[in-house]
């Protein structure tokens, strides 16, 4: 049997010191984290015989990866992303906490702090009129027994008809297709919006480089994305992807889900558009959300996943 040098009790007393072991200072958690990563990476490089190339071109994509802020976008392409939410609704089966709409990855695009409403908003700023399809998007937010949840925050993001979202995307305005809506007494909420348009990570960049080496594209179908919160109530991250996107059930990050299907209905009726105010083609959209009970303060918060942009309270 050939003695694996990444085993040895040499090497293994290495790594402790090199991971703090040795150090009365530090987060004894971070130790015990970085002792298995570096554990890991050590058995990957001796078993999978990596090479002095192969090791160094790693690094240097890692350098690449944060340098065009995509390790959010690689780790939601990778499906460890979705992998977290597998693993959650695992331990939630295991604690009897079941029921409600499934929730789903968040990705790496939320922006804190839009403007908020009461019952109904607009969600465009009119720029994107000539290209765009007008979108009537409504449901309610109910609990487990299926009772209307009044006062919840139906915080939601999507991309504009170029895939692109506001904040990151500096050509839109603030908060652009961002927006907070406050449930009414029946637990509607009401948005006029677009149509969003699915999107690919950027072609030149590395998570595209990444699914190319793995003969992968790198499409999500067209998306909304939501937090839907109350007190009480146990804090749900997910999205509705859009029925008819050629990418629904091959999206590259893995977010689809059954009960996650939004069935976007195209309505062509001048007098139907006329009651709505619009002109030609719109859609409408409509989706309730269902929470599940809140067992500690905590669920009913989201994750504290640092984010674009930090706001106090929002
Ligand atoms: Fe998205």
């Amino acid at each position: 049997m050939t003695v694996k040098i990444s085993q040895t009790a040499e090497v293994q007393k290495f790594f402790e010191e090199a991971s703090g072991f040795n150090s009365e200072q530090g987060s004894p958690r971070i130790k015990q984290l970085m002792l298995r990563i570096v554990n890991d990476i050590a058995r990957i490089v001796e078993d999978l015989e990596v090479t002095q190339d192969e090791f160094w071109m790693a690094v240097d994509y890692i350098n690449r990866l944060g340098g065009r802020h995509e390790a959010g976008l690689l780790v939601a392409g990778l499906g460890l992303e979705h992998f977290l939410d597998l693993l959650q609704d695992a331990k939630d089966e295991q604690a009897g906490l079941t029921g409600g709409t499934p929730r789903t990855i968040e990705g790496p695009l939320y922006v804190a702090g839009a403007p908020i409403s009461q019952g109904e908003t607009r969600m465009d700023d009119g720029s994107e009129l000539d290209e765009a399809t007008v979108m009537f998007l409504q449901g309610r937010v109910v609990d487990t027994d299926g009772n209307p949840v009044a006062g919840a925050t139906v915080d939601l993001w999507h991309a504009n008809t170029k895939g692109n979202y506001s904040y990151f995307d500096k050509s839109q305005s603030e908060y652009n297709l961002r927006r907070r809506i406050v449930t009414d007494a029946e637990g509607r909420y009401r948005a006029r919006s677009i149509v969003p348009s699915g999107y690919g990570c950027s072609a030149d960049g590395p998570t595209q480089e990444c699914l190319d080496l793995l003969g992968r594209h790198g499409q999500r179908p067209a998306h909304i994305h939501f937090f839907i919160s109350a007190p009480g109530h146990r804090l749900l991250t997910t999205q509705i992807n859009l029925a008819g996107d050629q990418y629904l059930w091959d999206d590259f990050a893995y977010a689809t889900r059954d009960g996650l299907v939004g069935d976007i209905r195209f309505i062509d009726d001048a007098a139907a558009a006329d009651a709505r105010g619009v002109q030609g083609r719109f859609a409408e959209l409509d989706f309730d959300f269902q929470l599940q009970k809140a067992v500690s303060l905590e669920a009913e918060l989201r994750s504290q996943r640092p984010r674009a942009l930090q706001v106090q309270g929002a």
